[in-house]
């Protein structure tokens, strides 16, 4: 893998923790057997790091759904270890991970997955319903920081039918910040949404790692959503190709051109 570091040191976050939010070893993931085998990852090794905004960014099938869904535990790797928050997640039975993912992980679809009948603020408190977790003053204040982050605070009596879809999208990113989770992962949040509402969330997904401190990774196909992020993870073919901290445009253009070698630009990770 290639790191390029291309920060104006301006650009970087103060106080950005030093340990990775997630981090990958040796992961390796194949479908399939024989002749029908597939590749999907080829031994990846990454470090997420804390209180960042992270993009992954590839082709179609170059492994970038299966890496997240890896990195998040909703997939098994066939081969290799990750770390989220200092737990390894192959040292977790199922029950266990299962509750892993509920306390420390966030997640946010390309489909928003709200609840119809249910209002906004109903949706972004359904997790603590499903955990039988009480909201207790503390959930309540991050409740409130959280809608006001996302600029929700006059949509929380409407159902999801009464709502704008970068609107959905944001009472979905609230759902999944309001546990103040290790870490939320985003695959193709914006693919559903017009460009306009796509800024917004971006935006306001943006918020959330500069106000809340969270840490946020998001698969995109797309050069604009990228533009919001931190970090971009570039991945080809089941490899990382790579990891490029603050870039600049024209870099990471580069970077996604196939069959382009990267030149490192400075310090690496
Ligand atoms: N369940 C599966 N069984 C067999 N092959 C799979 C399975 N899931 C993914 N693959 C293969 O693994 C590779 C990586 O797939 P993945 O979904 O991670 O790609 P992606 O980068 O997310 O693509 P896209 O941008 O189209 O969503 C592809 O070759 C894909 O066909
Ligand atoms: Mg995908």
């Amino acid at each position: 893998m290639t790191s390029t570091h291309l920060s104006d040191p301006s650009r970087t976050h103060p106080g950005t923790p030093g340990t990775p939010a997630a981090s990958a070893r040796g992961l390796t993931k194949s479908y399939g057997r024989g002749d029908a085998e597939v590749h999907a990852l080829r031994g990846i090794d990454v470090d997420i790091p804390a209180g960042r905004f992270t993009a992954i960014m590839g082709a179609s099938g170059s492994g970038k759904s299966t890496l997240m869904h890896c990195l998040a535990g909703l997939d098994q790797p066939t081969a290799g270890s990750i770390t989220i928050a200092g737990t390894q997640l192959e040292s977790l039975d199922d029950d266990r991970l299962t509750r892993f993912r509920r306390d420390h992980v966030g997640f946010v679809f390309q489909a928003f997955n709200l609840l119809p009948m249910l209002t906004a603020g109903q949706n972004i408190l359904l997790p603590f319903e499903l955990a039988g977790r009480k909201v207790d003053r503390e959930v309540r204040a991050r409740y409130d920081e959280v809608v006001a982050t996302l600029g929700l605070a006059d949509r929380l009596g409407h159902r999801p039918s009464e709502l704008s879809g970068g609107q959905q999208q944001r009472v979905a990113i609230a759902r999944a910040l309001v546990a103040q989770p290790a870490i939320v992962f985003a695959d193709e949040p914006t693919g559903n949404l017009d460009s306009d509402s796509s800024a917004e969330v971006l935006g306001f997904l943006r918020r959330s790692v500069r106000e809340l401190g969270q840490t946020v990774v998001m698969v995109t196909h797309e050069l604009d959503a990228a533009a919001y992020a931190d970090d971009v993870l570039v991945i080809a073919d089941g490899e990382i190709r790579a990891h490029l901290v603050d870039p600049e445009p024209a870099a990471l253009v580069a970077a996604l051109r196939p069959g382009t070698s990267i030149a490192a630009g400075g310090a690496t990770r």
